[in-house]
């Protein structure tokens, strides 16, 4: 059997980050930055390690700084190389590689992810394709969970979710998966449920920001009626996959930042900032300091790909 490669990425990207407010009152909540990077970077190049070469942006009217973030600076670029500042002029050029191409589809109106997913049909066509949530960042470690998730993928040639466990007390944030296991790490999904109360939910099994899903969904996404909050729900699509396919949901390796909430946001800015490498050092001496040399298991974290 010939190799299916998910070579296509959709960033549902037209929220209004109302929980950052007012820093997202101008600014995307996808262009706040861990560190250096701004969230948006983290999760394309995410999709670009698992093989993606094309990322789709559903942008809405103000989002403006995604589509310039991932376009060419040229002033910046003739300003760098005047200078000769090649490592800086290096990052810039590199926010997008070569040989991957940025497409921008709109949003017209805020009616939930799974109108935001069918938004990319157009684009994404009649093939399977990656989905990725920005603020939801992950640490893949050693490996990107996209690119966990796609070999799962190769594998397996079905959708498949990426899960995680979470408190009972916060199912209510989640789309929750009943699933039975079939690896360690690889679960088949019988039903899911969007954002259940901790008393109605049937298991504590999180869809956290990651699908990769088959073109079926984008028919059944179009029949999918407003659910949970008026909104025409990814998880609803997904629970009428499910009678027609298999659906897999994958436990990753790595370590999720919720990056929608301030205190996810602040939790990624520290451990990220404790394995940088111009930053770790002073940082661990500030915290030190600040803290106290006894003042915890503050270290510098190794640095892994
Ligand atoms: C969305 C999905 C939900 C999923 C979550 C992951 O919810 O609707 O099923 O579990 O992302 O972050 P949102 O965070 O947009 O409310």
């Amino acid at each position: 059997m010939s190799k299916i490669q998910i070579k296509k990425a959709v960033f549902p990207v037209a929220g209004l980050g109302t929980r950052f407010l007012p820093a997202t009152k101008a600014n995307p909540k996808e262009m706040l930055p861990v560190v250096d990077k701004p969230l948006i970077q983290y999760a394309a190049e995410e999709a670009i390690a698992a093989g993606v070469d094309e990322l789709i942006f559903v942008t809405s009217s103000s989002k403006r700084a995604i589509e310039d973030h991932f376009d060419k600076n040229f002033e910046m670029e003739t300003e760098l190389e005047r200078k000769g500042k090649k490592e800086l002029l290096e990052l810039v050029r590199n926010v997008v590689p070569k040989g991957v191409s940025c497409v921008y589809v709109r949003q017209p109106e805020a009616l939930g992810l799974g109108h935001a997913v069918l938004c990319a049909k157009p684009v994404v066509g009649n093939e399977p394709f990656a989905v990725i949530l920005a603020d939801d960042l992950i640490d893949g470690f050693d490996q990107p969970c996209m690119k966990q998730m796609a070999e799962a993928f190769e594998y397996n040639r079905c959708s498949v979710l990426g899960v995680e466990q979470v408190p009972r007390e916060y199912t209510e944030k989640y789309g929750i998966v009943s699933s039975d296991p079939i690896t360690e790490r690889l679960h088949r999904i019988s039903s899911i449920v969007e954002k259940p109360k901790p008393d109605d939910a049937p298991t504590t099994l999180a869809v956290v920001g990651r699908y990769i899903l088959t073109p079926r969904i984008f028919e059944l996404l179009e029949l999918t009626p407003r659910g949970a909050g008026g909104e025409i729900q990814l998880t609803d699509g997904i629970a009428a996959l499910l009678k027609e396919e298999q659906v897999l949901a994958y436990q990753f390796k790595g370590k999720r930042y919720d990056c929608g909430s301030k205190l996810g946001y602040l939790k990624a800015s520290i451990d990220f900032a404790l394995k940088h490498e111009e930053l770790a050092e002073d940082f661990v001496s500030y915290l030190r300091k600040r803290f106290g040399e006894d003042g915890g298991k503050i270290e510098k974290m190794p640095k892994r790909a």
